[in-house]
């Protein structure tokens, strides 16, 4: 099978598109046949080796990018019950200790069954390649960080990004009143379509005056998605005893919010209610993962950079798309 492989970690150079053999599954895992992988942030640190050494993983190479996806299940392990060859599941292979990693940046890719769950009805499998670890993310923020409540005023900032994004359609769903500070009219445009109430650009958008007018006494809660001073500033129209969740928590410094705020840092910790939750949510009416850019397997390294680069939604990797010859 195709996959794009690194033998070492590093920069840009290290990926390699090449042929490998389809992965066999372990007793607890399934193979699926790879219909689409999510390309996050995230991405980048595994191949430059940061998450190996976050979690204490002891690299074995080549190994095999790709950290969520989604697609149909070709082969189950011995000790997987409930599972079956033909059904279209999404999951995580988000750390690895026992085999050379298997990732989801192949045609194939090999999943422990307690990480894969049933693609939600209404969406596609290209996008639900996309929906994991944004979705749990945001949700695990909404729910479990911030316990948003009905018609409480919501700010969700970073709004038409990947995680942004699927937090104003949860959101929404939950209840609450949602004002979204996106990236660029396309953003706001995005943040509107998927049902944010209100939206202001926050780049080049009148945050503070949007803001005020639509929480006239402050708002309830905040999910930032980004750092730095225009969120921070953002923060200041918190009322008082406001919650803020930013999903970052021991990664890096905390925003800086006003002393009267709750800042409630998370991370996203993907288990099995959490995600039985999601999929009720994204199943519950029309749902969009907004699939911003879409690349070949051999393309990742462009993936990568659109990742860090202006983009709406999510961006994703199409293992079985028409691709260019195998280097
Ligand atoms: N701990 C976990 O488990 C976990 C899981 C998932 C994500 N995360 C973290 O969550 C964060 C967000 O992830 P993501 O996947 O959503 O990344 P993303 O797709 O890059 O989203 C960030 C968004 O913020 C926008 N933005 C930047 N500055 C802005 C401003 N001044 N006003 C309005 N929007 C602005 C960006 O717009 P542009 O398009 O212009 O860049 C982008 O759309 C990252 O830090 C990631 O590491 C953590």
């Amino acid at each position: 099978m195709r996959a794009t492989a690194i033998d070492r970690f590093g920069g840009p150079e290290v990926l390699s598109f090449r042929r490998i053999p389809v992965p066999e599954p372990a007793p607890d895992q399934v193979v699926v046949r790879v219909d689409s992988a999510g390309v996050g942030t995230w991405d980048i640190a595994e191949r430059e080796g940061r998450l190996a050494k976050m979690f204490g993983i002891q690299a074995r190479f080549p190994w095999t990018l790709g950290s969520e996806g989604a697609g149909e299940i070709t082969a189950v392990g011995d000790r997987v019950s409930g599972l079956r060859s033909g059904d279209v599941v999404y999951g995580t292979i988000w750390s690895t200790t026992a085999t050379t990693k298997a990732g989801f940046y192949a045609e194939y890719a090999a999943v422990d069954a307690n990480h894969t769950w049933p693609k939600p009805s209404n969406v596609t499998t290209e996008q639900a390649g996309a929906l994991l670890i944004d979705g749990a993310t945001a949700l695990r923020g909404l729910v479990d960080t911030l316990k948003l409540e009905q018609d409480e005023k919501l700010m969700v900032f970073g709004a038409s990004g990947g995680l942004g994004h699927l937090a104003v359609q949860l959101s929404r769903r939950l209840g609450a009143r949602v004002f979204a500070v996106a990236s660029g009219e396309d953003g706001v445009a995005l943040a509107l379509r998927l049902g944010a109430e209100e939206a202001v650009d926050g780049r080049a958008g009148d945050v503070l005056g949007s803001a005020h007018r639509f929480a006239q006494y402050g708002f309830d809660a905040a999910l930032v998605t980004v750092a730095g001073e225009a969120s921070e500033r953002a923060l200041t129209t918190m009322r008082e005893g406001g919650r803020v969740a930013y999903p970052w928590v021991n990664q890096r410094p905390p925003p800086k919010g006003p002393t009267t705020v709750r800042l409630l840092g998370y991370n996203g910790n993907i288990d099995r209610p959490l995600v039985s939750k999601l999929n009720g949510l994204v199943e519950a009416g029309a749902f969009e993962v907004h699939l911003g850019m879409t690349f070949k397997l051999d393309q990742l390294g462009d993936a990568y950079q659109a990742v860090t680069s202006h983009h709406l939604g999510r961006i994703a990797v199409l293992p079985h798309a028409e691709s260019v010859g195998v280097r």
